[in-house]
């Protein structure tokens, strides 16, 4: 037997309608906010995520799926949505069409970590990403957007957090704050945390060692360090939000685990039972797109886990729609009325009705039995003398009464019911 690869799932038929209901309803808040959709490949160079990423994130030093191709390139399953989006910006000269750009997805990404509930090594994201805008107003757009997704979603236990980072003006002060309260602790850290030290002592805030994040409890914290045009930044994005209606909690310990961010950043958290900690999360990233190569064109973006997302919706109990059922199952129990139901079904798909026949020449007791699985509303019954008298005895499965329904009044009789 060969077994799926460890930390990935798949998603049945019996299942698969809750990850359309997710997916339309991720695609309507994304419309709402005249977001459209973008696709990008499910693999890139490598050196796009090393570069947008960052060298000192988790994702890029221990998590990514690359190989070389039989071309002889490092090739990377994207770990994240974003950097993708960044290059196909750039790539197509998006930064000259009217600003600011706006795009969304739902994609697959990849990465190599440890499974456990809501933790899987290939998952899916819901993300956007909007271009252009340095403002706090664009901030404050993507962050009411994931607000009411998650309300369409019916969410309630979910908490937003944000932040300020700062920018690289400011980040340098901090860095050196950072280094002046971490120096000191350094031998009892971890070895990442030394590494980080030098290149990115941010990073060694949200280290998930445990005497690592005793000693980061302490750490000095990004929003007292922010520079007069990052703190109005800020404040303008919290009068946005309070303006909306979106509550929200200042928390200084969200830093976020990718390098691009600058100035906001942004987690929603979940309080429901046995799905505790990060939904998703988001922020800017004004740096992004000149780190790889291009004109520098701010950004700001968000990404939530549909797995994650799945999980805290049970969690919760949000409401989900039912489970697509068929409208009409024809049962035939010989061989003509078997191939009539064949072409009554397609007739009556030819009306926009969802219909299912016999395929495996069964009795009429496993046929109900099919149909009963179906969640078949009703099913229409063909034997000899339907036939020929050119009827169906049509059986309401919830009332369990059965009509005599001419053929050519099927469609009709369905469709009013
Ligand atoms: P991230 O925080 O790395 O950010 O991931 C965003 C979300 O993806 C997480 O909050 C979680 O819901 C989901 N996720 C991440 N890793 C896994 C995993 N191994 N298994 C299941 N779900 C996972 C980003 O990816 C950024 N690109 C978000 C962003 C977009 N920032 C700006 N624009």
């Amino acid at each position: 037997m060969i077994n799926i690869p460890k930390g990935c799932k798949d998603v049945l038929p019996s299942q698969s309608y809750k990850w359309q209901y997710i997916e339309r309803v991720a695609r309507e808040t994304a419309k709402a906010y005249s977001f459209k959709e973008i696709r990008t490949p499910v693999f890139e160079h490598t050196e796009l995520f090393s570069r947008g990423v960052g060298e000192t994130t988790d994702v890029v030093t221990k998590e990514m799926y690359t190989f070389l191709d039989k071309g002889g390139r490092s090739i990377t399953l994207r770990p994240e949505g974003t950097a993708g989006v960044a290059r196909a910006f750039i790539e197509n000269g998006l930064a000259s069409e009217p600003l600011p750009f706006k795009a969304y997805y739902l994609c697959s990404a990849y990465r190599y970590e440890r499974p456990q509930a809501g933790r899987l090594r290939e998952f899916h994201q819901f993300g956007a990403e909007l271009y252009g805008a340095e403002g706090p107003a664009a901030d404050a757009e993507v962050i009411t957007l994931v607000d009411r997704f998650l309300k369409n979603l019916g969410l309630k236990k979910v908490s937003l957090h944000i932040n300020s980072i700062g920018c690289p003006a400011c980040r340098a002060t901090y860095h050196e704050a950072l280094k002046t309260y971490f120096r000191p602790h350094l031998a009892e850290m971890c070895e990442d945390c030394n590494a980080r030290f030098e290149k990115n002592p941010m990073r060694m805030i949200d280290c998930k060692n445990e005497t690592c994040g005793k000693i980061a409890a302490g750490a000095p914290r990004a929003l007292d360090y922010l520079c007069d045009d990052c703190r109005a930044h800020f404040e303008g994005v919290k009068a946005y939000l309070d303006g909306a209606g979106v509550s929200y909690c200042v928390d200084p310990s969200i830093v976020r685990g990718l390098d691009y961010y600058t100035r906001t950043v942004f987690e929603f958290v979940t309080e429901a039972a046995g799905a505790q900690g990060t939904l998703l999360g988001g922020g800017r990233y004004d740096g992004l797109i000149s780190q790889l190569g291009a004109k520098p064109v701010p950004a700001v973006g968000f990404g939530v886990g549909l797995e994650r997302l799945l999980m805290v919706m049970e969690a919760e109990g949000a409401p989900m729609p039912e489970e697509e059922h068929v409208d009409c199952y024809l049962a035939g129990l010989d061989e003509a009325s078997r191939t009539r139901a064949f072409l009554l079904a397609e007739e009556l798909r030819a009306s926009g009705l969802t219909c299912a026949c016999d395929l495996m020449q069964r009795s009429l007791k496993a046929q109900m039995k099919y149909a009963d699985k179906l969640g078949a509303r009703f099913v229409a019954v063909i034997g000899e003398e339907e036939l020929a008298d050119g009827v169906a005895q049509v059986k309401d499965m919830r009332a369990s009464n059965a009509e005599r329904v001419k053929f050519s009044e099927l469609a009709q009789y369905l469709l009013k019911r």
